[in-house]
């Protein structure tokens, strides 16, 4: 396994995909994902414009479906919800299915949505992530952060840190084995020096900042702590995520493919 960070979809190639390609928008797109699925929804759809999504939407009736926008770190008007996981209630989302569409984090999702394998990640299922890239072992695994409006995001960066760490620990191997690009040494690094205070970085962080002023701290806290929820997000067609079953025997990869009617 080689890994490969890019610190936004920007910076993300685009002529080529992954075996394996993973989002992380910690703050809050892929948290809030990773809360709906876990909290009993069916499935959730990413979309980089509103329009698209109320069209889509459309389809279901109301009560099989919620509406998620969110622009500058507020609720866009109109939808059912914002983009807090701390709304994300088993009682709203059992059943249901989420349509969902925030400024970076479904725009980091649709970037690499023509690899072969897409998982959305955050530090909250961190180890979710790491078991599934343990037991799978793809050879080129790109993670890519949504950073904010074309700009490094630390939150991002920390978490795919987290994830290498983990994954060398797991495996027993050393880093230099892992490293594709100097990306990945520097999110590494970052986790190594902030990994007893996520927290804490996350108030660093321009986002954390402009979440504070929006009296979202618990957001914060919420998406700061690791390993909290036993989910896989992962895309089972193009725009699609559902959460991976590992017990499945369906080769997530083969499954893939097929969705995307390659
Ligand atoms: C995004 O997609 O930029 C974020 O998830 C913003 C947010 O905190 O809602």
């Amino acid at each position: 396994m080689k890994f490969f960070v890019f610190h936004t979809p920007e910076l993300t190639p685009a002529e080529s995909a992954a075996d394996c390609a993973i989002a992380i928008d910690v703050l809050r797109a892929t948290s809030t994902i990773a809360t709906a699925l876990a909290s009993g929804a069916e499935a959730v759809h990413v979309f980089s414009e509103m329009e698209k999504l109320a069209q889509e939407s459309e389809k279901l009736p109301p009560e099989k479906r919620l509406r998620a926008g969110e622009r500058g770190g507020s609720k866009v008007e109109g939808c059912d919800l914002g983009n807090s996981p701390l709304d994300c209630t088993a009682e709203l989302m059992n059943g249901r299915q989420l349509f969902i569409s925030t400024t970076n984090g479904t725009r980091a999702l649709q970037k690499i949505q023509a690899s072969t394998i897409v998982l959305a990640a955050a530090l909250i299922n961190r180890a979710a992530v790491v078991n599934f890239l343990v037991d799978h072992q793809p050879e080129v695994v790109w993670i890519v952060g949504a950073g904010w409006e074309g700009s490094f995001a630390l939150e991002d960066t920390v978490c795919a840190g987290a994830i290498v760490q983990s994954v060398a620990e797991r495996l027993g191997c050393s880093l230099d084995q892992l490293i594709g690009n100097d990306e990945t040494v520097a999110a590494v690094a970052l986790y190594q020096r902030w990994q007893d205070d996520l927290l804490g970085l996350l108030r660093y962080a321009s986002h954390g900042q402009r979440l504070l002023k929006l009296n979202c701290l618990e957001d914060l806290k919420y998406c700061s702590a690791l390993d909290t929820l036993n989910v896989l997000p992962i895309q089972s067609e193009i725009g699609t995520l559902v959460s991976h079953d590992p017990r499945s025997t369906v080769n997530p990869a083969e499954r893939s493919t097929v969705a995307q009617g390659v």
